[in-house]
């Protein structure tokens, strides 16, 4: 249990996730909360949560907390579909004080599009392995068409800078080849990682199939919990963002603002 637990409506809100995915999230959170403070962990040493045990998963969103709870966070994101699967449940209940925001794939704003054929959902295979995404997937599929598609050595491409280019269309291509040319209803990106390659996605299914994320809605359910909870930063200049990284490298944090600036 951490002993620095922060509910002070002028402390930073935290986000973590397995590496740079959760950039996405964080960036529209600055947008919609632009006077709060943002710290962001990310665990790129770690990287990626997609392809472990939930076990190994939950011990390391556990230590991904405490880190952020040592800097004093009045909040905390956890900007990763993979660790909010695995682990979720669990810090609620071992930090109950502490608003905790999970994000998780957006299919109901894909069902509620209502629109014909396949629903894509890309994610890690822990995240379509879980009973959470399982339990969400039942609570649609009398009405929708939904594919998982799991994409394991995707988060990893984007970890590595490689957000554009041949070897990110070799590898959507080789994954999602199966569905070209049928009907497709949206493409959910259920990984934090995957907005950063949505451009590479419009080139090959065109601009007229949605491609949806959670990230917006994830910044909206922050913005209510903080006002539910009287945790609004009352500050009236803009709020800072700091990184950090579990990887002791100027590289991993260059990417990270370069991402964040996209
Ligand atoms: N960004 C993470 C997610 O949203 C997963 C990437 C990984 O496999 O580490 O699921």
């Amino acid at each position: 249990m951490n002993n620095f637990i922060n509910i002070n409506k002028d402390a930073p809100i935290g986000f973590f996730d397995s590496g740079v995915g959760g950039l996405s999230v964080l960036k529209e959170a600055i947008k919609l909360l632009p006077r709060e403070n943002f710290i962001y962990f990310g665990d790129s040493k770690n990287a990626p949560y997609g392809s472990k045990t939930v076990e190994e998963v939950r011990k390391l969103s556990f230590a991904a907390a405490d880190y952020l709870l040592g800097k004093g966070v009045k909040a905390l994101v956890v900007a990763c579909n993979t660790a909010t699967s695995a682990a979720i449940e669990d810090l609620r209940e071992t930090y109950p004080q502490i608003t905790i925001i999970g994000i998780e794939p957006a299919l109901k704003p894909a069902v509620e599009l209502g629109r014909k054929g396949k629903i894509l959902i890309m994610a890690t295979p822990v995240t379509l392995a879980e009973s959470k995404f399982n339990n969400l997937m039942k609570s649609f599929e009398k009405t929708s068409e939904i594919v998982p598609v799991p994409c394991p050595g995707l988060a990893e491409l984007i970890e590595a800078g490689k957000v554009e280019g041949k070897e990110v269309e070799f590898f959507l291509k080789d994954k999602l080849h199966q569905y070209m040319g049928i009907n497709i209803a949206s493409i959910v990106l259920g990984c934090t990682h995957y907005p950063f390659i949505k451009k590479e996605l419009v080139s090959i299914f065109g601009s007229t199939v949605p491609i949806i994320d959670g990230s917006c809605g994830t910044a909206k359910h922050l913005r209510r919990m903080l006002l539910q909870n009287d945790l609004m930063s009352e500050r009236t200049e803009s709020g800072s963002v700091q990184i950090f990284n579990s990887l002791d490298s100027q590289k991993i944090i260059d990417l990270s603002y370069r991402l964040l600036n996209l």
